[in-house]
Protein backbone atom coordinates (compact mmCIF):
# COMPACT_ATOMS: atom_id res chain seq x y z
CA UNK A 1 0.00 0.00 0.00
CA UNK A 2 1.13 2.98 -0.69
CA UNK A 3 2.22 5.98 1.98
CA UNK A 4 -0.39 8.67 2.08
CA UNK A 5 1.36 11.69 1.29
CA UNK A 6 -1.05 14.99 1.13
CA UNK A 7 -1.26 17.13 -1.93
CA UNK A 8 -0.78 20.64 -2.31
CA UNK A 9 -3.77 22.43 -3.75
CA UNK A 10 -4.39 26.27 -3.97
CA UNK A 11 -7.11 27.02 -5.69
CA UNK A 12 -10.51 25.24 -6.53
CA UNK A 13 -9.57 23.85 -9.89
CA UNK A 14 -6.73 21.71 -8.15
CA UNK A 15 -9.65 20.12 -6.04
CA UNK A 16 -11.86 19.23 -9.16
CA UNK A 17 -8.44 17.95 -10.89
CA UNK A 18 -7.89 15.82 -7.66
CA UNK A 19 -11.22 14.35 -7.66
CA UNK A 20 -11.54 14.02 -11.33
CA UNK A 21 -8.64 11.78 -11.82
CA UNK A 22 -10.34 9.47 -8.80
CA UNK A 23 -13.84 9.36 -10.99
CA UNK A 24 -13.44 5.99 -13.56
CA UNK A 25 -11.52 3.48 -10.89
CA UNK A 26 -13.43 5.25 -7.35
CA UNK A 27 -13.42 2.27 -4.97
CA UNK A 28 -14.14 1.75 -1.58
CA UNK A 29 -10.18 2.86 0.13
CA UNK A 30 -11.21 1.44 3.57
CA UNK A 31 -11.98 -1.80 3.82
CA UNK A 32 -14.81 -4.06 2.27
CA UNK A 33 -16.75 -2.19 -0.03
CA UNK A 34 -20.35 -3.89 1.10
CA UNK A 35 -19.87 -3.83 4.62
CA UNK A 36 -18.68 -0.35 5.08
CA UNK A 37 -21.66 0.57 2.80
CA UNK A 38 -24.19 -1.52 4.92
CA UNK A 39 -22.33 -0.15 8.14
CA UNK A 40 -22.40 3.38 7.06
CA UNK A 41 -26.44 2.91 5.44
CA UNK A 42 -27.50 1.79 9.16
CA UNK A 43 -26.51 4.70 10.62
CA UNK A 44 -28.06 7.25 8.03
CA UNK A 45 -31.38 5.11 8.53
CA UNK A 46 -31.33 5.68 12.11
CA UNK A 47 -30.38 9.10 11.56
CA UNK A 48 -33.08 9.30 8.97
CA UNK A 49 -35.66 8.08 11.43
CA UNK A 50 -39.14 10.98 12.10
CA UNK A 51 -37.29 12.78 8.93
CA UNK A 52 -39.86 13.59 5.74
CA UNK A 53 -38.39 11.42 2.91
CA UNK A 54 -39.58 12.92 0.14
CA UNK A 55 -36.49 14.61 -1.71
CA UNK A 56 -33.18 13.94 -1.02
CA UNK A 57 -30.20 16.08 -1.85
CA UNK A 58 -26.36 14.12 -1.73
CA UNK A 59 -23.59 16.84 -1.66
CA UNK A 60 -20.51 15.77 -2.65
CA UNK A 61 -22.14 12.55 -3.77
CA UNK A 62 -19.05 11.14 -5.60
CA UNK A 63 -19.99 8.49 -7.80
CA UNK A 64 -23.50 8.35 -6.12
CA UNK A 65 -22.52 5.48 -3.80
CA UNK A 66 -25.25 6.01 -1.06
CA UNK A 67 -27.66 8.46 -3.35
CA UNK A 68 -28.24 5.07 -5.11
CA UNK A 69 -28.42 3.17 -2.35
CA UNK A 70 -30.79 5.34 -0.80
CA UNK A 71 -33.27 5.93 -3.97
CA UNK A 72 -35.65 3.20 -2.80
CA UNK A 73 -36.53 5.45 0.34
CA UNK A 74 -37.43 8.74 -1.54
CA UNK A 75 -39.48 9.77 -4.31
CA UNK A 76 -36.87 11.77 -5.73
CA UNK A 77 -33.04 11.91 -5.41
CA UNK A 78 -30.48 14.73 -6.29
CA UNK A 79 -26.70 14.26 -5.99
CA UNK A 80 -24.08 17.21 -6.61
CA UNK A 81 -20.75 17.32 -6.73
CA UNK A 82 -17.96 19.44 -7.63
CA UNK A 83 -16.11 17.16 -9.96
CA UNK A 84 -17.95 17.04 -13.62
CA UNK A 85 -16.07 12.99 -13.62
CA UNK A 86 -17.80 12.26 -10.58
CA UNK A 87 -21.15 13.57 -11.69
CA UNK A 88 -20.52 11.51 -15.45
CA UNK A 89 -19.87 7.84 -13.57
CA UNK A 90 -22.64 8.56 -10.99
CA UNK A 91 -25.22 9.23 -14.14
CA UNK A 92 -23.77 5.88 -15.41
CA UNK A 93 -24.45 3.72 -12.80
CA UNK A 94 -28.03 5.43 -12.11
CA UNK A 95 -28.62 4.67 -16.03
CA UNK A 96 -27.37 1.38 -15.24
CA UNK A 97 -29.44 0.95 -11.47
CA UNK A 98 -32.64 1.99 -13.43
CA UNK A 99 -33.07 4.57 -11.84
CA UNK A 100 -33.21 7.26 -14.00
CA UNK A 101 -35.96 8.67 -14.27
CA UNK A 102 -36.26 9.57 -10.34
CA UNK A 103 -32.54 10.36 -9.56
CA UNK A 104 -30.67 13.00 -11.22
CA UNK A 105 -26.93 14.27 -10.65
CA UNK A 106 -25.25 17.92 -11.60
CA UNK A 107 -22.31 19.90 -11.23
CA UNK A 108 -22.68 22.44 -8.49
CA UNK A 109 -20.11 23.18 -5.52
CA UNK A 110 -21.61 22.51 -2.31
CA UNK A 111 -20.47 26.70 -1.50
CA UNK A 112 -23.12 27.43 -3.93
CA UNK A 113 -25.79 25.00 -4.68
CA UNK A 114 -27.06 27.10 -7.75
CA UNK A 115 -29.07 24.22 -8.60
CA UNK A 116 -31.43 24.08 -6.11
CA UNK A 117 -34.11 26.41 -4.79
CA UNK A 118 -34.88 27.84 -1.71
CA UNK A 119 -36.19 25.72 1.06
CA UNK A 120 -37.23 22.71 -1.72
CA UNK A 121 -35.37 19.75 0.15
CA UNK A 122 -36.18 17.46 2.53
CA UNK A 123 -33.14 15.96 4.05
CA UNK A 124 -29.71 16.88 3.12
CA UNK A 125 -26.60 13.83 3.10
CA UNK A 126 -22.97 14.56 3.25
CA UNK A 127 -21.24 11.39 2.99
CA UNK A 128 -17.04 11.74 3.07
CA UNK A 129 -17.23 14.97 1.63
CA UNK A 130 -17.14 17.86 4.10
CA UNK A 131 -14.20 17.80 5.01
CA UNK A 132 -12.86 17.89 1.66
CA UNK A 133 -14.89 21.54 1.75
CA UNK A 134 -12.43 24.36 2.93
CA UNK A 135 -15.36 26.87 3.80
CA UNK A 136 -18.10 24.79 5.81
CA UNK A 137 -19.66 27.63 6.72
CA UNK A 138 -20.62 28.75 3.57
CA UNK A 139 -21.46 24.78 2.76
CA UNK A 140 -24.01 24.80 6.04
CA UNK A 141 -25.54 27.97 5.10
CA UNK A 142 -26.49 26.73 1.41
CA UNK A 143 -27.83 23.73 3.83
CA UNK A 144 -29.99 25.68 5.47
CA UNK A 145 -31.18 27.54 2.85
CA UNK A 146 -32.04 24.80 0.52
CA UNK A 147 -33.75 22.89 3.69
CA UNK A 148 -37.72 23.14 3.83
CA UNK A 149 -38.30 23.99 7.48
CA UNK A 150 -39.04 20.49 9.04
CA UNK A 151 -36.23 18.86 6.51
CA UNK A 152 -32.23 17.35 8.02
CA UNK A 153 -29.03 17.36 7.68
CA UNK A 154 -27.58 14.40 7.99
CA UNK A 155 -23.61 14.15 7.89
CA UNK A 156 -21.05 11.45 8.20
CA UNK A 157 -17.22 12.51 8.53
CA UNK A 158 -13.90 11.71 10.10
CA UNK A 159 -13.85 12.47 13.76
CA UNK A 160 -11.00 15.18 13.99
CA UNK A 161 -10.69 14.45 17.73
CA UNK A 162 -10.13 10.66 17.11
CA UNK A 163 -6.73 9.21 18.58
CA UNK A 164 -5.12 8.75 15.16
CA UNK A 165 -5.27 11.82 13.71
CA UNK A 166 -4.48 13.56 17.01
CA UNK A 167 -1.11 11.59 18.56
CA UNK A 168 -0.97 8.28 16.90
CA UNK A 169 -0.33 9.65 13.17
CA UNK A 170 1.75 12.59 14.29
CA UNK A 171 3.76 10.20 16.36
CA UNK A 172 4.35 8.06 13.63
CA UNK A 173 5.02 11.02 11.39
CA UNK A 174 2.24 10.02 8.98
CA UNK A 175 0.05 12.29 6.84
CA UNK A 176 -3.64 11.98 7.43
CA UNK A 177 -5.03 14.26 4.48
CA UNK A 178 -5.21 13.32 1.12
CA UNK A 179 -5.34 17.25 0.07
CA UNK A 180 -3.39 20.28 2.12
CA UNK A 181 -7.60 21.68 2.50
CA UNK A 182 -8.52 18.83 4.23
CA UNK A 183 -10.20 19.29 7.72
CA UNK A 184 -11.29 17.01 9.94
CA UNK A 185 -13.87 18.52 12.99
CA UNK A 186 -14.09 17.37 16.61
CA UNK A 187 -17.64 17.03 17.46
CA UNK A 188 -17.75 20.50 18.92
CA UNK A 189 -16.50 22.37 16.03
CA UNK A 190 -18.85 20.25 13.85
CA UNK A 191 -21.54 22.03 16.36
CA UNK A 192 -20.30 25.05 16.14
CA UNK A 193 -20.18 25.36 12.43
CA UNK A 194 -24.06 23.97 12.54
CA UNK A 195 -25.34 26.75 15.01
CA UNK A 196 -23.66 29.37 13.36
CA UNK A 197 -25.35 28.42 9.64
CA UNK A 198 -28.43 28.50 11.62
CA UNK A 199 -28.91 24.58 12.23
CA UNK A 200 -29.63 22.73 15.45
CA UNK A 201 -28.48 19.10 16.09
CA UNK A 202 -30.74 16.69 16.53
CA UNK A 203 -28.26 14.16 16.97
CA UNK A 204 -24.64 13.16 17.51
CA UNK A 205 -22.85 9.98 17.39
CA UNK A 206 -19.91 8.11 16.69
CA UNK A 207 -19.61 5.59 14.17
CA UNK A 208 -17.20 2.55 13.35
CA UNK A 209 -14.38 4.44 10.84
CA UNK A 210 -11.03 2.92 10.52
CA UNK A 211 -9.34 4.80 7.78
CA UNK A 212 -7.29 1.55 6.53
CA UNK A 213 -6.71 2.60 3.06
CA UNK A 214 -4.50 5.44 4.36
CA UNK A 215 -2.67 3.73 7.60
CA UNK A 216 0.80 1.67 7.90
CA UNK A 217 0.71 -1.75 7.47
CA UNK A 218 -0.88 -3.45 11.03
CA UNK A 219 -2.55 -0.28 12.63
CA UNK A 220 -5.48 -1.20 10.95
CA UNK A 221 -6.14 -3.73 13.20
CA UNK A 222 -4.84 -1.86 15.96
CA UNK A 223 -7.42 1.32 15.43
CA UNK A 224 -10.48 -2.02 14.95
CA UNK A 225 -9.82 -2.99 18.63
CA UNK A 226 -9.13 0.44 19.78
CA UNK A 227 -12.85 1.17 18.33
CA UNK A 228 -14.71 -2.09 19.51
CA UNK A 229 -12.86 -0.43 22.90
CA UNK A 230 -13.94 2.56 22.18
CA UNK A 231 -17.74 2.13 21.36
CA UNK A 232 -18.51 -0.18 24.66
CA UNK A 233 -16.77 1.86 26.79
CA UNK A 234 -17.76 5.39 25.51
CA UNK A 235 -14.26 7.14 24.78
CA UNK A 236 -15.30 9.24 22.03
CA UNK A 237 -11.23 9.48 20.67
CA UNK A 238 -11.36 5.69 20.06
CA UNK A 239 -14.05 5.98 17.39
CA UNK A 240 -13.14 7.88 14.31
CA UNK A 241 -15.86 8.45 12.59
CA UNK A 242 -18.77 11.60 13.27
CA UNK A 243 -22.36 11.18 12.50
CA UNK A 244 -24.57 13.92 12.88
CA UNK A 245 -28.34 14.80 12.32
CA UNK A 246 -29.42 19.08 12.41
CA UNK A 247 -32.21 20.39 11.28
CA UNK A 248 -33.10 24.58 10.71
CA UNK A 249 -33.41 26.34 14.42
CA UNK A 250 -36.65 27.05 15.69
CA UNK A 251 -36.01 30.12 14.48
CA UNK A 252 -35.20 29.23 10.86
CA UNK A 253 -38.72 27.07 10.28
CA UNK A 254 -40.77 29.22 11.46
CA UNK A 255 -38.93 31.87 9.49
CA UNK A 256 -39.15 33.78 12.81
CA UNK A 257 -37.38 34.44 16.13
CA UNK A 258 -38.01 31.25 18.50
CA UNK A 259 -41.17 32.71 21.11
CA UNK A 260 -39.68 30.78 23.29
CA UNK A 261 -36.71 32.97 24.00
CA UNK A 262 -39.30 35.46 25.45
CA UNK A 263 -40.29 33.59 28.25
C1 LIG B 1 -14.24 11.04 -0.76
S1 LIG B 1 -15.38 11.48 -2.00
C2 LIG B 1 -16.90 10.85 -1.30
C3 LIG B 1 -17.95 10.66 -2.33
C4 LIG B 1 -19.28 10.07 -1.83
N1 LIG B 1 -19.96 10.95 -0.93
C5 LIG B 1 -19.07 8.71 -1.20
O1 LIG B 1 -19.18 8.61 0.02
O2 LIG B 1 -18.77 7.77 -1.94
C6 LIG B 1 -15.57 13.23 -1.77
C7 LIG B 1 -16.41 13.89 -2.84
O3 LIG B 1 -16.63 15.25 -2.47
C8 LIG B 1 -16.55 16.03 -3.65
N2 LIG B 1 -16.25 17.43 -3.29
C9 LIG B 1 -15.12 17.93 -2.78
N3 LIG B 1 -15.24 19.25 -2.58
C10 LIG B 1 -16.48 19.59 -2.96
C11 LIG B 1 -17.22 20.81 -2.98
N4 LIG B 1 -16.67 21.94 -2.55
N5 LIG B 1 -18.48 20.79 -3.46
C12 LIG B 1 -19.05 19.64 -3.90
N6 LIG B 1 -18.40 18.46 -3.90
C13 LIG B 1 -17.14 18.42 -3.43
C14 LIG B 1 -15.46 15.36 -4.47
O4 LIG B 1 -15.49 15.71 -5.83
C15 LIG B 1 -15.75 13.90 -4.21
O5 LIG B 1 -16.64 13.37 -5.15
Amino acid sequence: MARLTTRAVTSRADVIEYFDALASGYTEAHGSAHRLLTCRLGVIRQLLAGAPQGILLEIGCGTAVHALALAGDFTTVIGTDISPAMIDVARSRARLAGHAARVCFRVDPAEELTTVADHSIDVVLCVGALEHMPSKGRVLGQVRRVLQPGGRLICLTPNGGYCWYKHLAPLLRREVRHLSTDQFLTGAQLEAHLTGAGLETVERRLWTFVPRGDLPAGVGPILAALDWFGRRAGVDSLRGGIAVAAQPTARDRAGRPDRRSDL
